[in-house]
């Protein structure tokens, strides 16, 4: 039966477009998010987004990015509204603040933004960022970025999407020259021209055409580049994949955008499209089987844990994706973990620049909730009912190191230290199985460590020194019968704090030994 409040929900989640943007350093992600947000008037001045991030870069020490912390959270997720849509962007911390926080806040996300330096083609960052959003099979929307400037030809560029990440592609608009050449783009959903004016206003002119072959195309482009234009979209139009939906839908084919984001080129085509396009909040997985954003019962689950945003209180922010019904600030819910029921005091929504207190939210919005140590990574709230939502995943580290603490007698205060800082995702812990029992810490970012030490000290009391160790690979073995001995070749066995065997490895070379030699073991990426 449909009600008033099912049917409020319906019109909210289809307003909804919850997406993450995924890019290595430098290829323009911070430029883009900005553009974005003016076109939804979130905010006024541009370098807004800018200033923020020469802020955090201008340091790695860790009290200084303690500080940042008030500034970075407002930026953990920005929301905006453009032309009847709620947009939530979910940041994806890249430089020295690259941590598996990075990976698990893609898991909120029902699409992404994968943007790519037309010059540098997929980079490393970009390739692991679009491998955990391809095991989700979501909507993958690329932007090729920086399309004034010299770089790959278009056709390189898509297949390099292909070849190195294995996703065929749909051109959504196609570059009219490119550098100092660049004059504009041909948008094939929407047959028209986009025109790159250049000069200080940067002006863009969108004239409708009857296709590519239009007499204006040719005005503009010039014979060279219309020739050009005109071959690149007959090739596409007939060896080219089609735009199928369905395939966008699950992740194997991406719509793909070429633009500006500094000259504001591309961007509006791209938003448009891209919030036809994309996906409203998405069903999720739970104990209780699937659970529909349209479900008149507020579910949620907590994706990232933001601690010390204010040293004096220890207060932390628990981020929150609503999956299903209505959050009204006050509400009561229960916290299933822990079975007891809690009220959303002053939960907190992010716009572009400031914290505000949110009176209602819906599925697909982030809300932060102040978080006295309640709260871990995962951990679901429902009202009515033991809604768990399933597990996040624990993603392979990639540094390593072994710990000592300072003072032998501490050990106890240590220990409590782990436990809990595993629990909120701050680091993975493993544990030697030969001999003496080691501890090996393993992150995907160094600021983990530095953010591992720090609250030891000032949370614990514990004084530590990390020493790196050398691995720079770890693999989750599923084996029926495991034989220790044998994976003490290449490789160190350690257990991980659900007692499952991972082997740690220094280098490829040894990791594809140890594949080779053992060939029916599985070697996961993805903790089991
Ligand atoms: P990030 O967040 O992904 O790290 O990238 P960011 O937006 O900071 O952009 C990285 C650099 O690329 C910046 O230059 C930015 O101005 C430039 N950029 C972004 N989009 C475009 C584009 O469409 N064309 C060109 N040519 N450049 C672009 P910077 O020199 O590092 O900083 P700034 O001095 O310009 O602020």
């Amino acid at each position: 039966m449909t009600t008033p409040l099912i049917e409020e929900i319906q019109t909210e989640v289809h307003k909804r477009r919850t997406f993450a943007i995924i890019s290595h350093p430098d290829a323009g992600k911070t430029t883009l998010t900005e553009k974005l947000l003016l076109f939804g008037g979130a905010i006024r001045l541009a370098g807004t987004v800018k200033a923020r991030k020469s802020n955090k870069h201008a340091t790695s020490d860790w009290m200084e990015i303690e500080k940042q912390r008030g500034i970075s959270v407002t930026s953990s997720v920005m929301q905006f509204d453009y032309e009847g849509n709620r947009v939530n962007i979910l940041d994806t911390p890249g430089h020295q603040d690259f941590s598996e926080d990075t990976f698990r806040t893609l898991t909120a996300a029902d699409s992404a933004v994968m943007l790519i330096d037309s010059a540098k083609g997929v980079e490393t960052q970009t390739k692991k960022l679009f491998q955990v959003c391809s095991k989700r099979g979501i909507p993958i929307f690329t932007f090729i970025n920086k399309m004034d400037r010299e770089g790959q030809s278009p056709f390189e560029l898509l297949e390099e999407l292909e070849q190195v990440l294995g996703i065929r592609s749909y051109p959504m608009n196609w570059p009219i020259g490119s550098g100092k050449q660049f004059c504009g783009v041909y948008d094939r959903q929407h047959v028209q021209l986009e025109l790159f004016q250049g000069g200080e206003h940067r002006e863009i002119q969108v004239s409708k055409v009857s296709g590519y072959r239009d007499p204006l195309v040719k005005e503009i482009a010039g014979e060279f580049l219309f020739k050009q234009l005109c071959d690149d979209l007959e090739l596409l139009d007939v060896a080219g994949d089609p735009l199928d939906l369905e395939k966008v839908r699950r992740g194997e084919l991406t719509p793909v955008f070429f633009g500006s984001a500094i000259n504001n080129f591309g961007v509006q085509t791209f938003l448009d499209n891209f919030l036809e396009l994309a996906p409203y909040p998405e069903p999720r997985n739970s104990s209780v089987g699937v659970i529909s954003p349209f479900g008149e019962k507020f579910t949620g689950y907590v994706f990232k844990i933001q601690a010390n945003m204010n040293p004096a209180h220890r207060d932390r922010i628990a981020f929150l994706r609503i999956c299903s019904g209505k959050f009204e600030r006050g509400m009561s819910v229960k916290h299933v973990r822990i079975g007891k029921d809690i009220k959303l005091a002053q939960p907190q929504q992010f716009l572009a620049q400031d914290r505000d207190i949110v009176d209602t939210a819906y599925p697909g919005d982030i809300i932060g909730l102040f978080d006295p140590g309640i709260f871990r990574i995962g951990d679901s709230l429902s009202q009515g009912g033991d809604v768990v939502f399933d597990e996040l995943p624990t993603f392979s580290p990639e540094l390593f190191c072994k710990v000592t603490v300072k003072n032998a007698l501490k050990q106890k205060q240590y220990q409590k230290g782990v436990d809990q800082l595993t629990e909120e995702g701050t680091i993975q812990v493993f544990r030697t199985i030969s001999g003496f029992d080691e501890t090996i810490l393993g992150v995907v970012g160094q600021l983990q460590f530095e953010v591992f030490e720090h609250r030891m000290k000032s949370e614990y009391g514990v004084e530590i020194q990390l020493h790196r160790a050398n691995y720079a690979f770890a693999r989750w073995l599923v084996d029926d019968k495991i034989d220790p001995s044998k994976f003490r070749i290449n490789s160190t066995l350690v257990k991980d704090k659900k007692d499952n065997y991972v082997a740690l490895f220094e280098n490829e070379y040894a990791l594809r030994t140890a594949v080779e030699k053992n060939p029916t073991a599985k070697f996961l990426e993805i903790a089991p």
